[in-house]
């Protein structure tokens, strides 16, 4: 069978560049050793190679570059989610997110809400696709403390206003936080200028990446409480874990892989001509697959009437059929991966009417997506449609 067609990028990014996998075996290989400060040539290098990571992620994400300690790496968003909203609200606390939010925002809140005192409103977003500043002005009360906002949807790939949000959340002093899973590596973000408090990315999808690594950047005039403790590789005597940046939300051993990785894609990412021209690449690309799905009778897309502020992910239905179904008939059928279903965000799937038929078919572009591979979705869902044609009609005869 053909090659296969992965547009799954929205999930992970696959494949990572030829120079991420290399370096990432090099550097294992030579300098695989726990980072330390005080220790053996490796340990210092491998630190060193973490520190600069640091300097080099706050520049990207437009942080405070005085404070790049302040760019604390984990696993992945959910669990740099996890610490920010676990560790900023309390008892009697409101918090405000939106129905864009991925399980890994909801889910933290909903247990905060069910078992720890925590009020929150989930806020629509309207019929393009975004949250309007507005919205999110009217849900704050006297006690919110934190807003949280999907960055990039990664259903409906539309883009929100996070600069006019920034100033609606420093207006009535409240913190402000993203999601930057799926904008990370795609859009330029500049805290500082979107009056961004604190945010959280995951290595493996626009940042190209390997899994496992992510992190979080908490601008130095908010505090997250750490919620976990345990080894930093500093001030072993101290009986509590550490305060101090990074290693107040850092745990154990880094994944030391993960930020070869990460090191290495910001080469290749700086190679390309930085974020702007990758995603000038992607929406192009965008802009084939929905007009090109346009075209076809019994499809539905959702949020993409304009492509301004918007991803290079694509959500779509066809009339007679669930998504799983199509997905199947795309994988089996055309050897074209996507994404079916919910994709963790449940809410944006009750908002916009698609619980019933189990979600969406998910497109989501990534940087070496070419035009071939647009022009066989298109044609596949083309067949596909004809197909559902056909089954409705004789189902109704
Ligand atoms: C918007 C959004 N938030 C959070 C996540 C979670 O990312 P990870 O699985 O890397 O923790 C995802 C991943 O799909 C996402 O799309």
């Amino acid at each position: 069978m053909d090659e296969l067609i992965y547009l799954d990028n929205a999930a992970t990014s696959w494949p990572k560049p030829d120079r991420v996998y290399k370096f990432m075996i090099d550097f294992y290989r030579g300098c695989g050793v726990n980072p330390g400060r005080s220790g053996f040539d490796k340990a210092i290098e491998a630190g060193n190679i973490l520190e600069d990571l640091r300097k080099r992620l706050t520049r990207f994400f437009g942080g405070d570059e005085s404070a790049p300690q302040r760019l604390c790496f984990g696993y992945n968003a959910t669990d740099a989610l996890n610490l920010i909203i676990q560790g900023l609200l309390s008892s009697g606390d409101h918090v405000v997110a939106t129905n864009l939010e991925h399980n890994s925002v909801i889910r933290p809140i909903n247990h905060l809400v069910r078992d720890s005192g925590v009020e929150a409103t989930f806020v629509p977003f309207n019929a393009d696709g975004f949250v309007e500043p507005e919205a999110i002005a009217a849900a704050i009360r006297p006690n919110t403390r934190l807003v949280i906002v999907n960055h990039g949807s990664n259903v409906l790939g539309t883009v929100q206003p996070v600069a006019a949000i920034g100033r609606v959340c420093r207006d009535h002093g409240v913190l402000f936080a993203i999601d930057a899973s799926q904008t990370a590596g795609h859009i330029p973000i500049d805290m500082l200028a979107m009056n961004i408090d604190v945010l959280a990315f995951t290595g493996h999808k626009g940042l190209m990446g390997s899994t496992g690594i992510g992190g979080l950047y908490v601008r130095p005039h908010v505090d997250i409480r750490h919620t976990r403790a345990g080894g930093t590789g500093v001030r072993s005597a101290y009986p509590y874990h550490l305060d101090e940046y990074p290693y107040r939300l850092e745990f154990g051993t880094p994944n030391m892989v993960g930020i070869a990785s990460l090191w290495e894609a910001q080469n290749w990412i700086d190679e390309q001509g930085g974020v702007t021209a990758i995603h000038a690449h992607e929406m192009e690309l965008t802009k084939k697959l929905v007009d090109g799905l346009g075209e076809i009778e019994g499809v539905t897309t959702y949020c993409c009437r304009s492509l301004q502020n918007h991803l290079s992910t694509v959500t779509m239905n066809v009339e007679g059929f669930d998504a799983a179904d199509v997905g199947i008939m795309l994988d089996v059928d055309f050897n074209i991966a996507t994404r079916t279903g919910l994709h963790c965000a449940p809410l944006v799937h009750e908002q916009i009417g698609t619980m019933k038929i189990h979600g969406g078919v998910r497109f989501a572009i990534g940087p070496f997506n070419t035009e071939a591979h647009i022009d066989a979705a298109i044609a596949a869902v083309d067949e596909i449609a004809v197909r559902a044609h056909d089954r409705m009609m004789s189902s109704s005869k």
